[in-house]
C-alpha cells in the first residue's frame, strides 16, 4: 500500500478530501487544502458565487484601529465574547479576533474593492455591539465581493494540476474538481464511525454518486428555512447538517437563533436591510402618536420617537442585535407604536441626504442595500424611511466542533482537533458550526468567522489525513457500494411516494412548520408555547410519513423528491431548536424568556435574567428515533473574566409582553 500521505494510490488514483458547500467557510477551505498539497473536490447545491454568502452586506470586523481609537485584537475579543453573552468558547473567539486584520489584509491584496479613506487607507465603518470603526466593507454588498474574491482563488486551483509525490504532473487531474448543483444525500461512514467520504446526488439528473475523502468538511450554511421566512436563501434548509446528525454527528446550541433587527416585511422572503445603514448613521424612530398612520417623511421631528436612542443613549441604534430585535419587538408588538399603521418601525437615512454631496456620500456606501429596499418596498429610501421589522438572520448553533487551545490562547495552530465534528474525519466551517458567537453573534463577525473557520479547517483537515491509520482510498468498494445503496433506496423510497396514501402536501407542511417556529421559537419564548411546538413537531413528524412526491420525474431533476430530504431534515432542526430552548430556563443572548427577565419581573427571584451558576453550558444534541437527547458541556471561559452584559441602558419600566406575541 502507499504511504498514506502520497497523493497517488498504487493504482493511480488521487487521494482527495471533500468540501460541501461553495460560501467562504467552504472555498477557503479548500484554498488551504490546496495549499497544503492536498487535492480536493467540492460539492455545491448551487453555483458557488451564489452561494448564500452573497448575501452578507455590511461588512467583515477586524480591530485595525485605522480611525486611532484605541482599538485592539484583545477589545474585539472581548465584545465579541459580552456580546455572545458568554457563550461563547474563548479561545476560538480570541484566535478569530486576532487573526481577523490579517484576513482583511489578505483579501485586499486578493481584489476586494473595499471602500477607502481619501487618504487611500482602508475604511472602517461601526456595527453593533462596538464603539469603534471596526469594519471593514465594500459597499453594501461586502459577502459578495468576497465571495467573488475567493472564487477567484479557487478557480486558479482548478487549472493547478496535480503532482505526484515526486512533482510529475498527472494527466487531467487538477487540484480542484467542482461539483455544482450537487446535494448531500449521506455521509460514508465505516465501521469505527469515521466518515470517508459522502454520497452526493446530482440535481439535474438525479444521480447518485460516492466522493471517497481523506477528510470530508461540511460548510453547508444555516438552517433559515425551519423558520420559513427569514433572511436567509431558499438554499438554507440546514439539510446537510441534518443528515450529519442523523448519522451521528453532535449538534450544539440549536436554539440560539439570530433575529436581525432590520429587515423589510414580506410575505415570501424577508430581505435584509444591512445593520451598516445604522452603523452610517441610520436612526430607528417610531411616531410618537400611536394612531399616527402617516408615511414616515411626512412626520415633523418632534413627533419622532427615537426608542433605541432613548433607552441605549451610549451605543444608540448600534446595540447588539438581539437586544435591538427585542426592543423594536416590545415597541410595535407590546407598546402598541407603529410605522404608517403597520406592524414595522422605520429606519431612516434621510436626514444624511438633504444635500447632494449628503446623498453621494450615503450612496457611495449603502447603495447595494438600498437599492434592494427600493426594488422590493417600491419607495425610494433617500426620501422616504424605510420600514423595517426583526427577521430570522443567522444560527449560532450548529455542528459541534471541537478545538485545541495553544499556550498564547488562541488555537494551536495545525492540531486536528480544530473545527473537528463528533464524527471523525467529519470537520465544519462556517455558519453550520457553532463554534465563534455563543449565544448572540455580533453583526459583521459571520463573514469572519466563516472565512477564519475555513483557514482552521484546511490546515486541521491536512493533519487529520496525515495521522490517520487508514486512508479512504486504500478501502475496498463494499463500504462505498452499501452506503450508495442505502442512499438509492432512501430516494427510491421518497420517489415512490405517489399513492393516494400519501396524502400531504410538503410543500404546505412546510408553510405549516414555518409560520410555527416563526410565531413560537423567535424573539419571545414561553415555555407552554414551546409544549406545544414540540407536540405539534411530533404530529408533524407523523405526517411526514405520509408526504407526497408530487413529481414523477425520473432521470432528471425531481425538485419535490429532493425537498422531502430536506424536509425531513428541518423537521428534526426545528426539533432540536425547540427543545434546546423548552429546557434553558434562562435568558442568553438571543434566547430570551419573559419569565426570566429582572426588568418585567424586579420582584421575581427567580428572575435573574442570564444564570452563569446553572447555564454557562454548551447544549449536546444527539439523534435518538424519538427526538433529541440533549446533555450539556461547561463553556470555556479560561481567558476573560466574565462580567455584567451591560450596554448602559437608561432603566425604565417595561410592559410584560403577551404570550403569542411574535405571532405577524
Ligand atoms: O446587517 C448586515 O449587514 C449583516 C451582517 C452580518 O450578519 O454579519
Amino acid at each position: 500500500m502507499a504511504a498514506k500521505s502520497s497523493i497517488l494510490t498504487q493504482s493511480g488514483t488521487v487521494r482527495r478530501a471533500i468540501v460541501v458547500g461553495g460560501g467562504l467557510g467552504g472555498l477557503m477551505t479548500v484554498i488551504k487544502l490546496c495549499e497544503a498539497g492536498i487535492p480536493v473536490d467540492i460539492l455545491s447545491l448551487v453555483p458557488v458565487k451564489r452561494s448564500h454568502s452573497a448575501c452578507a452586506q455590511g461588512g467583515i470586523n477586524a480591530s485595525v484601529n485605522i480611525k486611532g481609537e484605541g482599538d485592539s485584537p484583545e477589545t474585539h475579543f472581548f465584545e465579541t465574547v459580552k456580546g455572545g453573552d458568554f457563550l461563547a468558547n474563548q479561545p476560538p473567539a480570541k484566535g478569530m479576533a486576532y487573526a481577523a486584520p490579517g484576513i482583511v489584509f489578505m483579501l485586499d491584496r486578493m481584489g476586494v474593492p473595499f471602500n477607502r479613506t481619501p487618504e487611500g487607507n482602508l475604511d472602517f465603518r461601526r456595527f453593533g455591539g462596538t464603539l469603534f470603526h471596526r469594519t471593514a466593507f465594500a459597499g453594501a454588498t461586502t459577502g459578495q465581493q468576497l465571495l467573488y474574491a475567493l472564487d477567484e482563488q479557487v478557480r486558479r486551483w482548478e487549472t493547478i494540476d496535480v503532482e505526484d509525490d515526486k512533482g510529475v504532473t498527472i494527466p487531467g487531474e487538477k487540484m480542484v474538481r467542482k461539483f455544482e448543483y450537487w446535494d448531500l444525500a449521506s455521509l460514508v461512514i465505516d465501521d469505527e464511525g469515521v466518515c470517508r467520504g459522502v454520497i452526493g446526488q446530482d440535481l439535474k439528473n438525479g444521480e447518485l454518486r460516492v466522493f471517497r475523502g481523506d477528510a470530508v468538511c461540511l460548510a453547508t450554511g444555516g438552517p433559515g428555512m425551519v423558520f420559513g421566512r427569514s433572511t436567509n436563501s431558499v438554499i438554507n434548509t440546514g439539510s446537510a447538517a441534518a443528515i450529519a446528525y442523523r448519522q451521528g454527528a453532535t449538534y450544539a446550541n440549536g436554539e440560539f437563533i439570530q433575529v436581525h433587527p432590520t429587515a423589510i416585511p414580506g410575505t415570501d422572503k424577508l430581505r435584509l436591510i444591512s445593520e451598516s445603514v445604522r452603523g452610517e448613521g441610520g436612526r430607528v424612530w417610531v411616531p410618537k402618536d400611536r394612531n399616527d398612520k402617516r408615511p414616515g417623511a411626512q412626520i415633523p421631528e418632534g413627533e419622532r420617537y427615537y426608542f433605541l436612542e432613548e433607552r441605549y443613549p451610549k451605543y444608540k441604534n448600534l446595540v447588539p442585535r438581539d437586544i435591538a430585535s427585542r426592543e423594536i419587538f416590545r415597541t410595535v408588538v407590546h407598546e402598541g407604536f407603529s410605522a404608517e399603521g403597520q406592524r414595522a418601525a422605520f429606519l431612516d437615512v434621510t436626514h444624511l441626504c438633504k444635500t447632494p454631496s449628503g446623498k453621494a456620500a450615503v450612496r457611495k456606501k449603502l447603495e447595494g442595500v438600498l437599492e434592494i429596499y427600493e426594488k422590493f418596498a417600491g419607495q425610494d429610501p433617500y426620501d422616504n424611511p424605510m420600514k423595517i421589522f426583526p427577521a430570522v438572520h443567522y444560527s449560532m448553533g450548529g455542528l459541534w466542533c471541537d478545538f485545541e487551545k495553544a499556550e498564547d490562547g488562541t488555537l494551536k495552530a495545525q492540531s486536528a482537533r480544530n473545527q473537528a465534528t463528533s464524527i471523525p474525519g467529519l470537520y465544519a466551517s462556517g455558519e453550520v458550526d457553532y463554534q465563534y458567537h455563543g449565544a448572540n453573534r455580533l453583526g459583521a463577525n459571520s463573514l469572519l468567522s466563516c472565512i477564519y473557520g475555513g483557514m482552521v479547517t484546511g490546515p486541521a483537515m491536512a493533519a487529520w489525513r496525515e495521522g490517520a491509520a487508514k486512508s479512504a482510498f486504500d478501502y475496498g468498494s463494499a463500504l462505498f457500494d452499501k452506503a450508495l445503496a442505502k442512499a438509492k433506496a432512501e430516494h427510491e423510497a421518497f420517489a415512490s411516494r405517489t399513492g393516494s396514501e400519501f396524502d400531504v402536501n410538503p410543500y404546505q407542511l412546510h408553510d405549516e412548520l414555518g409560520d410555527m417556529m416563526l410565531n413560537k421559537v423567535t424573539v419571545e419564548r414561553h415555555n407552554a408555547e414551546l409544549d406545544e411546538v414540540l407536540g405539534k413537531i411530533a404530529e408533524m413528524k407523523q405526517r411526514f410519513k405520509r408526504a407526497a412526491a408530487l413529481d414523477r420525474a425520473s432521470g432528471t431533476m425531481n425538485q419535490p423528491v429532493v425537498f422531502l430530504r430536506h424536509l425531513q431534515g428541518m423537521l428534526d432542526l426545528a426539533h432540536i431548536i425547540t427543545k434546546g430552548a423548552r429546557e434553558r430556563e434562562e435568558c442568553r443572548g438571543a434566547h430570551y424568556k419573559p419569565v426570566y427577565d429582572p426588568e418585567l419581573h424586579p420582584n421575581d427571584p427567580k428572575a435573574v435574567g442570564r444564570d452563569d451558576q446553572n447555564w454557562l453550558k454548551t447544549t449536546l444534541a444527539t439523534y435518538t428515533p424519538e427526538g433529541p437527547a440533549l446533555s450539556y458541556e461547561p463553556v470555556d471561559v479560561s481567558l476573560l473574566k466574565l462580567a455584567v452584559r451591560d450596554y448602559g441602558k437608561v432603566k425604565k419600566p417595561a410592559e410584560a409582553p403577551k404570550a403569542d406575541a411574535n405571532a405577524r
